[in-house]
């Protein structure tokens, strides 16, 4: 089921989410509905809180980028209680990111290459990897997320007083996009 994306400004993202255990109640319908959301509005990658609910879980899927990366060739994640350790000696790389929950914003972001993850995938398997590259950033940017953060936190302050207004719109339910979404404010019809 594709569910509201909620948008900038909503209070459940800047939330530090909530671990999940075993038995957090309809795991695999939640999972479905994030991907059905993310589907439908073209992302690459989903956090729990972006569809209103505080709970450490991510979906990835970042196989429509193998063109240009060939390593992200079918790399579909379910990430459950994730644990970054950030390699803080890789270099770092500034590229552009966007996200569903800032509709037409995309601003550059410095990020580092390497990380060490830990998670449990949807079947409760543990996973410790080496993550490097672009999957490096994607990941850096949903487990943001689950700490109640979003990329334009990350920008310069000259870019961010350029933004500002779309961001004020953006609070008030002034967003233009075409997937469902919820904002802190819906938008008064006129
Ligand atoms: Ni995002």
């Amino acid at each position: 089921m594709i569910l509201p994306v909620y948008i900038y400004g909503q209070p459940v993202l800047r939330k530090v989410a909530e671990p999940i255990d075993k038995d957090f109640p309809v795991l695999a319908e939640l999972i479905q509905n994030m991907k059905d959301t993310m589907y439908d509005s073209d992302g690459i990658g989903i956090a729990a809180p972006q569809v209103g609910v505080s709970a450490r879980i991510i979906y990835i899927d970042v196989d429509a980028l193998s063109d240009k990366f060939p390593e992200l060739k079918d790399k579909r994640l379910v990430l459950i209680n994730p644990e970054i350790d950030i390699d803080e000696d890789s270099p770092t790389e500034s590229r552009e990111e966007g996200c569903l929950s800032v509709p037409g914003i995309h601003e550059n972001v410095t990020r580092h290459t390497k990380l060490h993850i830990n998670y449990f995938d949807e079947n409760w398997q543990e996973h410790n990897e080496d993550i490097e590259g672009f999957l490096a950033r994607v990941i850096q940017h949903e487990y943001d997320h689950l700490e109640g953060h979003v990329f334009t936190d990350h920008i310069s302050a000259i870019r961010k007083q350029m933004i500002r207004n779309k961001l004020n719109n953006m609070v008030k339910g002034k967003v233009d996009c075409d997937y469902r979404i919820k904002p802190y404010k819906p938008a008064r019809r006129r």
